[in-house]
């Protein structure tokens, strides 16, 4: 199989991995590898038999890369895709996209220019959890209609724990200018990601953040926040690092039945009758709709980064289509600047807000910051 020539720019955490999952994979060649510490770039490079680079954008011009994996801290993304696009060159972004909605507008406009010049140009990004077995089949479950009209989204996702060691661990991390937010946006973009695939986005927002509320930082670390729907559907999202032992359950409501997806099992009651016909028709004032309970089976395959990378490589190569569109990463990071935006100022904010004022008010966080 001909291989895609890939390269990975910031090698930490995740940037680490990647570069072992190229090297195993036969679809990819792990050509250079770019971070700002030096070292750590050389070292990569030598485990490889690769080029190092200290600079993304020597990197990019130097040819040696079709497709680049983006794995620098949150702002460094929008730039590099910007780079990249602009030279003809395929992006899988890490999560989030952007940091805000403007940015990734940015990043979606330079695509669309270097679709100009290359109509096959690849956009894509790293959310892996929509691979999970889980994740397809609620999907596929509220494609094809089997839980019919939707009436309620709920997503408590309270196991992020983190300690302030954590927090202390990272210069960027937990900061307006490193990271550009908390929970939201550091823990929860893949949570906030397959909200919307499974549901799409909602158009009114009310948010509850607490900042610092549990930790020493500046950005959230608490949010409650209501969703509300073109649909009639309505929505909660619960999460925090600041809650132990924790939980993850998202709740799916149709006319059809309730869909809980928690400790990895799937659980469906099925409503006998839909509950719209039957809080209608019903003579009876207390009676529900008759349901019937089963879970919900489902295969796991693992190796969900792996899959994401070759996937790309697949979409340079025209042998598949794109599993996370990177410009769909607008709808998560729209519910998050909206979320954040609402607690900010108190309000019930619509979607599209002024995208402008969000990151004014980005900007007046990261000069008022202290660290
Ligand atoms: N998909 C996932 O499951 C997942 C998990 C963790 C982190 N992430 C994301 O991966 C990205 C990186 O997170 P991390 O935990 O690996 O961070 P990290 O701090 O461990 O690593 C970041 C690396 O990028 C380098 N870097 C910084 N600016 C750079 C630049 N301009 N050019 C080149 N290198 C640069 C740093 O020196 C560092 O080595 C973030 O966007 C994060 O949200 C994704």
């Amino acid at each position: 199989m001909e291989k895609t020539r890939l390269a990975v720019i910031g090698l930490g955490n995740m940037g680490a991995p990647h570069c072992r999952d190229i090297a195993n994979l036969d679809c990819a060649e792990l050509t250079a590898v770019c971070d700002i510490d030096g070292e750590k770039s050389k070292e990569t490079a030598a485990l490889y038999g690769c080029r190092s680079f200290t600079s993304a954008e020597e990197l990019l011009d130097s040819g040696l890369a079709e497709g680049v994996i983006l794995a620098m801290p949150h702002y460094g993304h929008t730039t590099a895709a910007l780079q990249a696009f602009a030279r003809g060159i395929h992006v899988l972004t890490e999560k989030p996209v952007g940091v805000h909605v403007k940015d990734i507008r940015k990043m979606i406009t330079a695509w669309e220019e270097g679709k100009k010049k290359k109509s096959d140009l690849v956009f894509s990004a790293m959310f892996q959890q929509r691979t999970r077995g889980a994740a397809r089949k609620i999907k596929d479950l509220i494609d094809s209609g089997e839980l019919g009209r939707l009436i309620r989204t709920t997503w408590i996702i309270t196991d992020w724990y983190r300690t302030q060691a954590y927090y202390n661990s990272g210069g960027w991390r937990a900061t307006w200018a490193g990271e550009g937010g908390g929970v939201l946006i550091n823990q929860c973009p893949h949570q906030l990601d397959m909200y919307q695939w499974f549901t799409g986005c909602p158009s009114r927002v009310t948010g509850f953040a607490s900042f610092g509320k549990y930790h020493d930082i500046e950005v959230e670390d608490e949010v409650t926040a209501y969703f509300e729907h073109e649909n009639g559907m309505v929505g909660q999202f619960i999460t925090s690092t600041g809650e132990a032992p924790g939980t993850n359950r998202l709740e799916i409501v149709g006319e059809n039945g309730k869909l809980v997806w928690e400790d990895d099992k799937l659980s469906f009651q099925r409503n006998r009758v839909s509950l719209l016909d039957h809080l209608k028709n019903s003579d009876q004032g207390f009676e529900k709709p008759e349901n019937w309970s089963c879970t919900v089976p489902f295969l796991s395959e693992g190796g969900e980064h792996r899959i994401i990378i070759e996937n790309f490589c697949d979409a340079i190569t025209g042998r598949a289509g794109l599993i996370a569109d990177a410009s769909e990463g607008l709808n998560s990071i729209a519910i998050d600047n909206a979320i954040r935006l609402s607690s900010l100022e108190g309000r019930t904010v619509e979607i599209p807000f002024d995208e402008d004022a969000y990151e004014t008010r980005l900007k007046e966080l990261i000069a008022g910051s202290a660290r």
